[in-house]
């Protein structure tokens, strides 16, 4: 009985332990940044985000002065919390997250050009767009706001939060984002070629194409 219980006990630790590790694999990057604590400083990060460095285009060039992206390929990025936009420039330039777009750009930037990009972007105000398909609005909340329980596919709102809002600082904040980007992420993490977030992963997994683009056009108009 006590040997039982002795690999019960360590079964369970070992739950425990693997659980922890997936956890801190997405508290790793900003805690590591976190060790060496220079105070980010926004007016520096407005400067890099808004100069045309030789032989390459302004960030603002493609996601707006102020981080309001126009163009609907593109994220918006202001109001995100900086310490996910920081991490996302860290997988750019690490190739943990795949773009041929971003990754020569994050690239050339210092890690305090990104923390005080991130602080700068995170510090504007998000402009937030509208749901356009009025045929899938209600499919898309619906997915939001409660997931599809017989499929596995849980509530986005339970980790993105119900106004969209996200939870600092892990979970981002997706309201108002251009729906064009978001179909092509959550396209990404469910065909896995988007691959530093397995949360994201399992949840994409189980979407088709037209319950993707449903969520993605109620994100837009979420406030
Ligand atoms: C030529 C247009 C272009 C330029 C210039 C550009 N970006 Fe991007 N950016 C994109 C696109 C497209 C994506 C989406 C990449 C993908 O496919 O995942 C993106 C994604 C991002 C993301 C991820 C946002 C999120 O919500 O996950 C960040 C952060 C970012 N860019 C910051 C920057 C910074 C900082 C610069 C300047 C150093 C910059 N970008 C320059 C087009 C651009
Ligand atoms: C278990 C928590 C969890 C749930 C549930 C969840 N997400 Fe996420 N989501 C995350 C995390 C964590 C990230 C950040 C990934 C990273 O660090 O790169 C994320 C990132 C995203 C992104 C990328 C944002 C960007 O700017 O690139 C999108 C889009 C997204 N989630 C949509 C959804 C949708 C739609 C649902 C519901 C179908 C959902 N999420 C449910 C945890 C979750």
């Amino acid at each position: 009985m006590k040997l039982f219980a002795n690999i019960l006990l360590a079964a369970l630790m070992g739950v425990t332990a693997s659980a922890s590790f997936a956890a801190d694999e997405h508290a790793a990057a900003p805690a590591a940044a976190a060790a060496k604590p220079a105070k980010p400083d926004p007016a520096k990060g407005d400067t890099v985000f808004n100069a045309t460095p030789a032989n390459s285009q302004s960030c603002a060039s493609c996601h707006n002065a102020d981080g309001n992206s126009a163009i609907a390929a593109n994220p918006k990025l202001a109001q995100q919390h900086p310490e996910y936009i920081l991490k996302q420039l860290q997988d750019f330039k690490s190739g943990a997250r795949k773009s041929a777009i971003m990754k020569p750009l994050a690239s050339a930037l210092s890690e305090e050009d990104m923390r005080n990009i991130a602080w700068f972007v995170g510090s504007k105000k998000v402009k937030t767009g509208f749901s356009k398909d009025k045929d899938t609005i209600a499919l898309g909340e619906k997915i939001y706001r409660g997931g599809i329980g017989d499929r596995q596919i849980p509530a986005c709102a339970g980790c993105h939060s119900p106004n969209g809002a996200g939870i600092p600082a892990q979970y981002p904040r997706l309201g108002g984002q251009n729906a064009e980007y978001t179909v092509a992420q959550l396209t990404a993490f469910r065909d896995n070629v988007r691959t530093n977030s397995l949360p994201m992963t399992g949840v994409a997994a189980k979407l088709n194409d037209r319950e993707i683009k449903a969520v993605a056009d109620y994100i837009a108009g979420l406030r």
